[in-house]
């Protein structure tokens, strides 16, 4: 299997790293724009193999998309991180070009890979991505929910003194502070969540989950790359093991959930052909509430999007 990934900064190579380390691919091609950056990445990822006893090989290339060719899977991870004097819009300007031209590259020279999004703000990006690689929804998704449920996994078994292995969750809507965690719908070893610990604490745990990348933005000025690469990579192993595991990811919904003609998180079924199916769960009326909120927020930025596709 061949997998690549754009963007060789601190998320993709990670990615990468967790990629090779545990041979979820055999050949890895990192790429970047900076010169010499992902070449350089991936001979120290590559060097990394006779110590910890791997034989996927890890290349870099910058810019030249011919090393990508037949990839099955590709990650992006490319793109800016918010700058002081830029707008919103700017950011998504920005993004949205570096995210177009890589997706027109990546799918000329792999016309069947599966391209999983990780670059923010990322439900507008997946659909960026959704829009230049002119394929079907199930092969452009977004890596969200994975990282968003494992910072509410991690809380929740610091509270309750327990191995994160045995927390089950599962969460909905936008990458960002309207995200949905679903307490209803959260197990710990079998038992509801609600058994184990006071509806208070919950709350409060439901809260810093919402605000999970931000918590450490603040604490190293630049945003997490350890969990959203390891994230990124438990996509691609789904993908390229056909483990038809269940996932939280950003998809394209068409009357699911009530929504139509939008990129958000829910809960679907990963395998060999990328989305295989989308899990319609049963929401009471104020989990509803709460996703149609996240689905305004995230649609407010889409349509950022199209205006500038519209005047471009
Ligand atoms: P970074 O700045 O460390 O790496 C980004 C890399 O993209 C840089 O090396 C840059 O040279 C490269 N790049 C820029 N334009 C390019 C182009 N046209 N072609 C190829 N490479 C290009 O940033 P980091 O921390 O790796 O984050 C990457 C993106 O992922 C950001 O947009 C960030 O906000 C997002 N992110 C998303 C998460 C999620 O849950 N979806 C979680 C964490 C980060
Ligand atoms: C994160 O959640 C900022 O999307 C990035 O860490």
């Amino acid at each position: 299997m061949k997998v690549t990934v754009v963007g060789a900064g601190n998320v993709g190579a990670t990615c990468a790293d967790v990629l090779a380390h545990r041979e979820i691919a055999n050949e890895i091609v990192l790429v970047d724009i900076k010169p010499g950056f992902a070449e350089g990445k991936a001979l120290d990822i590559w060097q990394t193999a006779p110590i910890n006893l791997y034989d996927s090989r890890t290349v870099g290339s910058t810019g030249d998309y011919s090393k990508t060719a037949n990839s099955d899977v590709v990650v992006i991870t490319s793109g800016l991180p918010r700058k002081p004097g830029m707008s919103r819009d700017d950011l998504i300007a920005t993004n949205a070009g570096i995210v177009k031209s890589v997706t027109e590259n990546i799918i000329q020279h792999s016309p069947n890979a599966i391209i999983v999004i990780v670059s923010n703000p990322l439900d507008v990006m997946t659909y960026c991505a959704y829009l230049a690689a002119k394929v079907p929804s199930n092969r452009v998704f977004g890596m969200a929910g994975i990282l968003d449920t494992a910072r509410y996994r991690a809380f929740l078994a610091e509270a309750l003194n327990c191995s994160p292995k045995d927390i089950q969750a599962v969460l909905m809507g936008g990458h960002g502070d309207t995200m949905v965690p679903l307490p209803r719908y959260t197990t710990v070893g079998g038992i509801p969540v609600t058994e184990l610990i006071e509806k208070d604490k919950l709350d409060a745990i439901v809260e810093r989950t919402k605000v999970g990348g931000g918590e450490i933005v603040n604490l190293l000025g630049t945003s997490a790359w350890y969990a959203p690469g390891a994230a990124a990579a438990q996509m691609v192993e789904a993908i390229v093991r056909d483990q038809k595991r269940i996932f939280p990811c950003c998809v394209w919904l068409q009357g699911e959930y009530g929504l139509k003609d939008i990129y958000l998180g829910v809960p679907v079924v990963l395998g060999k052909n990328g989305v295989e199916k989308i899990i319609e769960l049963k929401l009471n009326e104020e989990e509803k509430a709460l996703l149609d909120a996240s689905a305004v927020a995230v649609k407010d930025v889409m349509s950022v999007l199209d205006r500038m596709n519209a005047n471009a």
